[in-house]
C-alpha cells in the first residue's frame, strides 16, 4: 500500500518549473514521476496549475500544485493499493471536483497517477510496459522524429511547427532510430552547405530561416536520399502544422514565411498539393482546434491516403474523441497524458480509438523531462507510433534509449511493424 506521497518543483527542458512526485510503498518500493509541459497547448486541455506569482519564474512556479500533492492528495491516497489505478484516479478527480482539473491542477494529478502506476509495476517486479500492457505488450513504436522545427517551437521563418521523419520501412526499432538519426545528421550537413544555421528548436529539430514552408519538405527529402534511404519506402514524412497557432477569425496566416493568408479550403488544397509532391503519410492539426467541420472535410478528402491526426482538437479527452469518431473528424488521435491528466482517462481515450479502428500516437510535450514513462506507455498500448522529438537533446533521447532497452529485453518477442507502411 501507499506509504508516502510528496512532490517537488523541478525544471523542464525549457527551464520552466514542473512537478515531480515521489511515492513510496510500505514494501520499500520508491519511485518518482515527472510531468511534461506544452507550448502550443490546446485550448481545452486540462489545467496546468501555475502560481502566477510574478516574483518567481515570471509567474510559472508550480508550488501550489506541489502543495496540493503534499497536502490534499497525499492525505486521500495513503494506505491505498497502488495497483488500483482507476480508483486512485477517480478519487483525485472527485477531490478536484472541477471538469478540467483546475483546482488541484492536472500537473499535480498526473504526477501522482504516473507514480502510482510505476510503483505498482515495481512492486510486482514487472517492467512498466509489461505491467500496463500485459504479456502481449511486445510492439515497439515507429518513431516520428521532428527534425525540422518552426511555428511556436522556433524563432525562424517557418509557419508549420513540426516536420518529422518516420522510418516506416525499418526492420526493427533500433534500425528505425538509426535511419532517423542518420537523416538528422545528413540534414545538418545539407543545411550548413546551403548557408542555413543549424541550431535546434525545443524538440531538437533544426530551425533554419527557410525561404518557404515547402523548402522544409524539400531539404528533408534531400537528406533522406543523401543518407542512402528511399523516401516514402524506407522513410516517410509526417507533419504537425499545429494550425491553431497561426489561425484567427476564419483565416490561416502563414505570416512567419510571408506566404499569405488562407481559408480552410485553401489550406486543404495546399495539403493536397503537398501530398502529391512529397512522401507525406501523416498530417496532425492541419486545421484549427475549433474547426471541426474543416477537419472532417480534410479527412473526407485525404483520410483515405494519409493519417489525419487530431491533437489540439481532441486534447486526449474521451468525450472529444467520442464526438470525433461520430463526426469523422480525423482517423487518428495524438495521445498526451498531461492533456487529460490521469493514466486511466488516457487509457480510456485509447480504448475508443481501438474500437473505432483509429490509429493513435503516444506523444511527448515540447517541454519535457528525463522521465521515460511515455516510452513504456507506448509499448504497453501497442499502437505502433511514438512522437518524441529529434535525434538530439537528452530529454528526447531518454525516451528513445528506453525503447532500445525494451526492444533488447523483449528479444525475439519484439514486434516492429508500421501502421502506415
Ligand atoms: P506542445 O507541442 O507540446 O508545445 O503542445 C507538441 C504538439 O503540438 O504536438
Ligand atoms: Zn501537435
Amino acid at each position: 500500500t501507499i506509504a508516502s506521497i510528496s512532490a517537488q518543483e523541478i525544471l523542464d527542458s525549457r527551464g520552466n518549473p514542473t512537478v515531480r512526485v515521489h511515492l513510496s510503498l510500505d514494501d520499500g518500493t520508491r519511485v518518482s514521476a515527472s510531468v511534461p509541459s506544452g507550448a502550443s497547448t490546446g485550448e481545452h486541455e486540462a489545467v496546468e496549475l501555475r502560481d502566477g506569482d510574478k516574483s518567481r519564474y515570471d509567474g510559472k512556479g508550480v508550488l501550489k500544485a506541489v502543495a496540493n500533492v503534499n497536502d490534499k492528495i497525499a492525505a486521500r491516497l495513503i494506505g491505498l493499493n497502488p495497483a488500483r489505478q482507476a480508483e486512485i484516479d477517480a478519487l483525485m478527480l472527485e477531490l478536484d471536483g472541477t471538469p478540467n482539473k483546475a483546482r488541484l491542477g492536472a500537473n499535480a494529478i498526473l504526477g501522482v497517477s504516473m507514480a502510482a502506476a510505476r510503483a505498482a509495476a515495481q512492486s510486482a517486479r514487472l517492467p512498466l510496459y509489461a505491467y500496463l500492457g500485459g504479456p502481449g505488450a511486445t510492439r515497439l513504436p515507429v518513431p516520428m522524429m521532428n527534425i525540422l522545427n518552426g511555428g511556436k517551437h522556433a524563432d525562424n521563418s517557418v509557419d508549420f511547427q513540426e516536420f518529422m521523419v518516420m522510418p516506416i520501412g525499418a526492420p526493427t526499432f533500433a534500425e528505425a532510430l538509426r535511419y532517423g538519426a542518420e537523416t538528422f545528421h545528413t540534414l545538418k550537413k545539407i543545411l550548413g552547405r546551403k548557408g542555413y544555421v543549424t541550431s535546434v528548436g525545443d524538440e531538437g529539430g533544426f530551425a533554419p530561416n527557410l525561404k518557404s514552408n515547402e523548402e522544409a519538405c524539400e531539404v528533408i527529402v534531400e537528406a533522406i536520399l543523401a543518407a542512402g534511404y528511399k523516401p516514402g519506402r524506407d522513410i516517410a514524412i509526417a507533419l504537425d502544422p499545429a494550425a491553431s497557432s497561426f489561425y484567427s477569425d476564419g483565416i490561416y496566416s502563414l505570416a512567419k514565411s510571408g506566404q499569405g493568408k488562407k481559408t480552410c479550403d485553401e489550406m486543404i488544397a495546399l495539403y493536397g498539393r503537398w501530398l502529391d509532391a512529397f512522401p507525406i503519410v501523416s498530417i496532425e492539426d492541419g486545421l484549427d482546434e475549433n474547426d471541426w467541420s474543416g477537419f472532417a472535410k480534410q479527412t473526407a478528402a485525404q483520410g483515405g491516403r494519409i493519417q489525419i491526426v487530431g491533437d489540439d482538437v481532441f486534447v486526449t479527452n474521451p468525450d472529444f474523441v467520442h464526438r470525433g469518431i461520430a463526426e469523422k473528424t480525423a482517423n487518428a488521435v495524438l495521445i498526451k497524458l498531461n492533456q487529460i491528466g490521469t493514466v486511466s482517462e488516457t487509457i480510456r481515450t485509447i480504448g475508443l480509438c481501438r474500437e473505432a479502428g483509429w490509429n493513435f500516437v503516444i506523444s511527448h510535450r515540447s517541454g519535457e523531462t528525463e522521465d521515460t514513462f511515455m516510452a513504456d506507455f507506448a509499448v504497453a498500448m501497442g499502437g505502433g507510433q511514438i512522437k518524441t522529438g529529434s535525434a538530439c537533446r537528452s530529454e528526447r533521447i531518454a525516451k528513445y534509449n528506453r525503447l532500445l532497452e525494451i526492444e533488447a529485453e523483449l528479444g525475439k518477442a519484439a514486434v516492429f511493424r508500421s501502421p502506415l507502411a
